[in-house]
């Protein structure tokens, strides 16, 4: 039973032992977890109870790569296993150590738990590249990136202007990149990249790119099409085309066409332009636009038709005028061409040109079909007017009107005289109507016993005068204005009170100053 028991315990004495021999303990590899590019790391490997007298190999690989032999350490005496390596980017990752006992291909290899290195390689040569269009049109999206020629593990900075951009709802940074939607002028400016990466967190590097400078433009608004006349000499004409955009960032390029066919172009550092075209009076020489741009976009006007008819045919003036107690107040008189595109009106008293508004008078000046003069009745506006019209680019073309003669006298005379003439009349066709029926009757009752179809007749016409007494209605031919040399006159018909403006409010002949309306 003893001596049973000692053979056990012997035998589990010597199993122990042959196990000991058979089996190989988990290496342990020791090595920093970051190491710079080509720097010299020592990479440590060991076993914590190495048998005795057996030489163990101990080989370094990356996890998964067994393929490729990093370094290997023969340790004899159970010595810690150093194993050199220059450092490179493809040690970034799982690494691991093998045990192996040499000769003895009865004990198992064995392997470390995996070690983490991370690489860190210096950043440098940071610069910026431009992934959105180089128009750099306000409104449009900014896309900016951040590379550099070496360097991993890096984080961005952007600068504008040497201030940090901070992200917000448009600015937007991604990793390397600087997304800016609905760009504005003030996104303008000097950008930056500074790229950073850093060893063991006590050695930082830093790329900065050089300068990269943006500036936002506004685009060109769509083009105002205008032109002005220009005579050459007595014989040629041209017509200056203007362009022009309110808005955008110069330079700007216009080009007028007429109709799809191109006839001029320029570049300027302004928003207009203006072109030379050739012009023959009268003639019908197409439809001109203006085409504006500042970059992929372009901008078309309106079209406007290039014609123009010099001043022509009679100029006639005519009036009417206002009533106000019995008094006329105020006379509009009225100039028209029959011809003429472009007309520059001019009104004269006693053949002195009446300017803009004077102290009794206001020119106005609203459509090229005419031109109205009006005037307060006083002792100043008293005295022979006329207009005259010529083509606002070449005043030897001017045509005058008859004259016309305004009399403040006459036309004070005049209501007093028109209230009689028309009372007088009025009384003599009551008396006749009187008369008429009183015949009427006394005929009818002899012949018919009714009212005779004359008598009504008449009573219809007095009815139909009583309508149009009302003297501020009264607008019969009036002589307070007599055509002076003898000149047929034209009365503007249709007038009516009611288009007076200030005029109407002040006291009748008196000498004050018109205001304007
Ligand atoms: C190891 O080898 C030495 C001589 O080289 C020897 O004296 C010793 O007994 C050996 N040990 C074992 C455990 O084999
Ligand atoms: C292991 O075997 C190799 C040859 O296979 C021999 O050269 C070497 O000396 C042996 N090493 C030991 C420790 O026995
Ligand atoms: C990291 O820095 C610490 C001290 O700041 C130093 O003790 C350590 O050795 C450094 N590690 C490496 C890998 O250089
Ligand atoms: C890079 O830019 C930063 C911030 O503007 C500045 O502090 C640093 O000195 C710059 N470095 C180089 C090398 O220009
Ligand atoms: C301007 O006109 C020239 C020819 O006269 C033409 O070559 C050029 O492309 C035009 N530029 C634009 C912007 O239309
Ligand atoms: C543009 O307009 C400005 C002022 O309106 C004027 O001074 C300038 O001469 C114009 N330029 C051209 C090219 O017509
Ligand atoms: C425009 O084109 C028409 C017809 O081709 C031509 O008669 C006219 O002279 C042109 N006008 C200008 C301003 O070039
Ligand atoms: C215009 O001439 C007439 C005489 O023809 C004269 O009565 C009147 O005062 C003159 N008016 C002015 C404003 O000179």
């Amino acid at each position: 039973m003893f001596a049973s028991l000692f053979v056990v315990m012997l035998g589990l004495c010597f199993c122990s032992k042959g196990n000991s021999q058979s089996t190989l303990g988990r290496p342990r590899l020791i090595s920093p977890s970051e190491a710079l590019v080509n720097s010299f790391v020592d990479f440590h490997c060991d076993i914590e109870l190495s048998p005795a007298n057996e030489t163990v190999l101990f080989q370094l690989f990356k996890k998964d790569n067994r393929d490729r032999l990093l370094g290997e350490y023969t340790s004899l005496n159970g010595e810690v296993a150093v194993i050199p390596q220059v450092i490179k980017q493809f040690h970034e990752g799982y690494l691991e150590c093998v045990a192996k006992v040499q000769n003895n291909s009865n004990i198992e290899p064995t392997i470390s738990y995996t070690h983490y290195l991370k690489v860190i390689e210096p950043v440098s040569g940071a610069r910026i590249i431009l992934r959105s269009s180089q128009d750099f049109f306000e409104g449009e999206t900014l896309k900016l990136s951040c590379e550099h020629t070496a360097g991993n593990h890096v984080s961005y900075k952007w600068l504008l202007n040497g201030q940090l951009v901070s992200p917000s709802p448009l600015h937007n940074v991604a990793d390397k990149n600087l997304f800016i939607s609905r760009t504005t002028l003030k996104d303008s400016g000097s950008y930056m990249c500074v790229a950073t990466n850093h060893f063991n967190t006590t050695n930082i590097f830093t790329a900065n790119s050089s300068e990269y400078q943006i500036t936002f433009k506004e685009r060109v608004s769509i083009p105002d099409i205008s032109f002005t006349v220009l005579k050459e000499d007595s014989q040629t004409f041209s017509a200056k085309v203007t362009c022009r955009s309110t808005k955008g960032t110069p330079p700007v390029t216009f080009s007028v066409y007429n109709t799809t066919e191109l006839v001029a172009n320029v570049t300027v550092n302004e928003r207009n332009a203006t072109f030379k075209v050739p012009l023959v009076l009268g003639r019908d020489l197409g439809w001109l636009h203006c085409q504006a741009s500042n970059g992929d976009q372009i901008e078309h006007s309106q079209r406007i038709p290039l014609k123009v008819v010099p001043v022509g045919g009679p100029v006639r003036m005519s009036y009417d005028y206002d009533v106000e107690n019995y008094a006329v107040i105020g006379v509009r008189f009225y100039c028209r061409s029959a011809n003429g595109s472009l007309p520059q009106y001019r009104w004269f008293l006693n053949k002195t040109l009446l300017r803009d508004r004077g102290s009794f008078y206001l020119v106005v000046n609203q459509s090229p079909e005419q031109s109205i003069l009006l005037l307060s009745v006083g002792r100043s506006s008293a005295g022979t007017y006329h207009c005259d019209v010529s083509d606002s680019f070449d005043s030897n073309s001017s045509i005058s009107s008859n004259e016309l003669y305004l009399d403040k006298k006459l036309l004070n005379r005049l209501p007093v005289l028109v209230v009689a003439v028309v009372f007088g009349s009025f009384t003599c066709l009551i008396v006749l109507v009187s008369i008429c029926c009183l015949v009427g009757t006394i005929f009818k009752r002899r012949q018919f016993g009714g009212n005779s179809l004359l008598c009504l007749e008449m009573k219809g016409l007095a009815d139909a005068y009583e309508d149009e007494l009302d003297p501020s209605e009264y607008n019969d031919d009036a002589d307070f204005v007599k055509a002076a040399g003898g000149v047929e006159l034209d009365q503007a018909s249709g007038a009516s009170s009611d288009e007076w403006p200030p005029i109407e409010e002040e006291e009748p002949l008196e000498d004050e100053p018109v205001e304007g309306p």
